[in-house]
C-alpha cells in the first residue's frame, strides 16, 4: 500500500514514481495489478468520459461517484481526486466538498492555483485531508489563460510559479503536481521543495509522472499533446508478458517512469 510517508520516501532515494488518471472500476483494478503507485481521479473525466469540452462542467457529485468506483478496487495506490471547478472558492465550500470526496475514498485532494490557497490547504490539512496542489496549465482556469498553454515561459512568471510552490507548501501542501511548464523549472521546483512533485509535460525531472489513462491507451482523437506516449501499441508492451493488453500498457508506463524511460527530452517543453 503506497502513501504519502512512502511517496516522502521515493523522493529522498530518488526513486520515481508512477500516476495515471482512473475513474472506474475495472481499470482501477487493472492498474493494482500493475502495481502503478497513484492514481488520480480528474475533473478531466469530464472531457474524455462525459464529451465535454472542458472541466469546467464537471460537479462534485460526478467527483464522488467517480472517486468511489476507483478507490473500491485499489488496494494498493495512494488515490487522489479532483475538487472540481468552482467547488473551493469560499472556506466553508472547500471543506463540505473534500470531505465527500475524502468519504469516497480519496486520500489526497487537488487542487489547483497558487498562493492564494494557502489558508485552504493548512485548513484541510488541518482537518485531516492532505492536499495536492496542481501549478502550471490548470484547465479550470482555461478562460483565464485563454487557450491551454505552457506556463511558466518567462521569467516573471517562472518566478511566480516558484513563489506560489513555496507558499502552499510552507501552508502545509503535501503533494505538487506540475502540468505543461518548461522543463528547466520543472526540475528547479522539484529541487526546492522537499514533498514530491508530480509532472505531466513537465520534463524528466520530477518526482512522479502523470498521464491521462486514455491518452497512454491511445483512446483519443484529433490533436495529441507532446508528452503523450501510446503504451498500448508500444511494441515493447506487444512483446511482454502481458501481450499488448491494457494491464500491460499500465505496467510499461510504470516501469518506464520508474526506470526513467520515459518521458524522453521529445515529451517535455524547453
Ligand atoms: O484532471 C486531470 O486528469 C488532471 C491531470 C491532467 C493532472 O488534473
Ligand atoms: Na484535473
Amino acid at each position: 500500500m503506497i502513501t504519502l510517508s512512502t511517496l516522502n520516501k521515493y523522493k529522498k532515494e530518488g526513486r520515481k514514481f508512477s500516476c495515471l488518471t482512473c475513474y472506474d472500476a475495472m481499470f482501477s483494478k487493472m492498474m493494482q495489478n500493475a502495481e502503478v503507485d497513484t492514481i488520480l481521479i480528474g475533473d478531466s473525466l469530464g472531457m474524455v468520459v462525459q464529451g465535454h469540452e472542458s472541466t469546467l462542467p464537471v460537479t462534485v457529485e460526478d467527483m464522488v461517484y467517480h472517486t468511489a468506483n476507483v478507490a473500491r478496487s485499489n488496494k494498493h495506490a495512494l488515490i487522489l481526486a479532483d475538487l472540481p471547478f468552482m467547488s473551493y472558492v469560499t472556506l466553508e465550500d472547500t471543506i463540505a466538498n473534500a470531505r465527500k470526496i475524502m468519504q469516497a475514498g480519496a486520500q489526497v485532494i487537488k487542487i489547483e492555483g497558487g498562493a492564494e490557497l494557502a489558508d485552504k490547504v493548512a485548513a484541510l490539512t488541518a482537518a485531516g485531508a492532505p492536499i495536492c496542489v496542481h501549478l502550471g496549465l490548470t484547465p479550470q482556469s482555461v478562460n483565464v489563460f485563454g487557450g491551454y498553454k505552457v506556463q511558466g515561459k518567462t521569467e516573471d512568471s517562472a518566478a511566480k510559479l516558484m513563489a506560489d510552490v513555496k507558499a502552499v507548501v510552507e501552508a502545509g501542501a503535501a503533494i505538487i503536481l506540475l502540468e505543461c511548464v518548461p522543463a528547466a523549472l520543472a526540475k528547479q521546483v522539484t529541487e526546492a521543495v522537499n514533498v514530491p512533485v508530480i509532472g505531466i509535460g513537465a520534463g524528466a525531472d520530477t518526482d512522479g509522472q502523470v498521464l491521462v489513462m486514455h491518452d497512454m491507451l491511445g483512446v483519443t482523437h484529433g490533436r495529441v499533446a507532446r508528452f503523450v506516449h501510446d503504451f498500448l501499441t508500444d511494441e515493447r508492451n506487444q512483446k511482454s508478458e502481458y501481450a499488448g493488453s491494457v494491464e500491460g500498457a499500465f505496467a510499461l508506463f510504470h516501469k518506464s517512469v520508474i526506470e526513467g524511460s520515459y518521458p524522453q527530452p521529445e515529451h517535455q517543453f524547453n
